[in-house]
């Protein structure tokens, strides 16, 4: 018969199995562990960058905003975006207006404020297209300093926005009936890169807004441009698809056209491309862990072309390097570089980036 006398000769026998009762000694290392971590921004770098970070949240606030307000809900309705699809895109604004708070926060008194933008797209399928792009650089433009920040207390928080950033990029593929994450890795790019993006789109801001202290590289596009294969594919929205015949291929030609230096751009026309390259020679393409050169070929003054690289980012067998909607540039060399050393290639950009939209 069972007793309590019973049910004591279990219970120390589980003490005695896990004595002693001491947690284990936390292991050696680890950085900023022992003081109180502050979340306010201070050095020059560090408010440069988190600068930009706000004025990427700021357009996505707005965009958001704006697509839903722009376009009636039987064009939505006819792409097979839903009142619930809708609504998940109103939540995404909500979550911007999160972000701009938290960044405003960690930049103090002087932080920026919401700017005017100008919009390439002209239905709903072109403006989920733009959306799922305007992610694509908000999130590798942060991706690209997040190691390189001073205030480790504050990267982690800014991690915690761009984590739901980078659901928001892979949810605008799937509305746009892409494969939602054809790569292995999630790459990065430099300030300097996702500022030649995003400054494309700004207007006018107030004029109390810090300047922007990153480079802008002069502008390339790619001539025969995958995105609008894109726009015309029979797809509707889902959570996966296989696409029946990949956006792009490897070996296939692409043509670049890219312009001088000098060129009035961003907001208010406040801010000039510059370039430090020499002639150009690569097609610098940022995919993945990697930063891949093809070598241009029929270069005139502002045309190139390349062809799309065959890597693969462990070799045979694993994911392409060039996939989902990426970066590529043009650049006078093809230095040996890695996502933590990525701004030393900031010197040799002729051109770009411009958003290859390959899977
Ligand atoms: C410019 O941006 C401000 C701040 O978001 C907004 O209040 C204003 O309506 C915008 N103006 C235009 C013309 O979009
Ligand atoms: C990536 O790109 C290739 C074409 O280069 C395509 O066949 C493949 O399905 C794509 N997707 C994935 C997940 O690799
Ligand atoms: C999807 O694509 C993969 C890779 O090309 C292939 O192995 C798989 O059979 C495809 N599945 C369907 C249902 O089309
Ligand atoms: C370069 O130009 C030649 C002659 O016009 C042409 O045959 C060739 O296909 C071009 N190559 C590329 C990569 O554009
Ligand atoms: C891509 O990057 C990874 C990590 O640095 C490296 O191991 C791999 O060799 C690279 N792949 C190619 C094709 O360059
Ligand atoms: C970038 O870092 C890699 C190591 O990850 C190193 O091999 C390479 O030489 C560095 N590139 C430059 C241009 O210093």
């Amino acid at each position: 018969m069972f007793s309590f006398a019973a049910v004591g000769v279990l219970l120390s026998a589980t003490v005695a199995l896990s004595a002693p009762a001491t947690p284990p000694p936390t292991p050696q290392g680890g950085v900023g562990l022992e003081q109180a971590p502050s979340y306010h921004i201070t050095s020059d770098f560090d408010f440069a960058s988190v600068n930009l970070a706000l004025n990427q949240e700021y357009i996505e606030l707005d965009l958001f905003h704006h697509i839903l307000a722009e376009f009636p809900v039987e064009q939505f309705e006819a792409e097979g975006l839903t009142a619930e699809d809708r609504f998940l895109i109103e939540y995404m604004a909500d979550q911007e207006a999160g972000h701009a708070i938290l960044l405003s926060n960690m930049l103090g008194a002087n932080a920026a404020k919401q700017c005017n933008y100008s919009y390439p797209f002209d239905s709903v399928r072109s403006s989920i297209d733009f959306c799922q792009k305007l992610t694509r650089f908000g999130e590798s433009g942060v991706y690209g300093f997040l190691e390189h920040l001073e205030n480790r207390a504050s990267a982690e928080m800014l991690l915690q926005s761009i984590t739901t950033e980078a659901r928001q990029q892979m949810v605008f593929r799937q509305f746009e009936g892409l494969f939602p994450m054809p790569v292995f890795f999630e790459t990065g790019i430099t300030q300097s890169m996702a500022w030649t993006l995003l400054s494309q789109y700004i207007t006018h801001c107030p004029e109390e807004n810090p300047r922007i202290q990153w480079q802008n590289f002069p502008g390339l596009s790619v001539a025969n441009d995958p995105t609008q294969a894109a726009l015309q594919l029979e797809v509707t929205p889902a959570i996966t698809h296989n696409l029946s015949t990949p956006l792009t291929t490897p070996g296939q030609q692409v043509d670049l056209t890219w312009e001088d230096p000098g060129k009035s751009v961003g907001p208010d026309g406040l801010y000039t491309t510059t370039t430090t390259a020499g002639a150009a020679k690569y097609a610098a393409w940022i995919s993945q862990l990697n930063i891949t050169y093809t070598p241009l070929s029929n270069i005139t003054e502002n045309f190139a072309s390349t062809y799309q690289p065959f890597a693969q980012v462990f070799g045979p067998g694993t994911a392409p390097v060039v996939n989902d909607t990426m970066f590529i540039l043009v650049t006078d060399d093809n230095p040996y570089v890695t996502p933590a050393n990525l701004s030393l290639l900031n010197p040799h950009v002729v051109a770009g980036p411009a958003l290859y939209q390959s899977g």
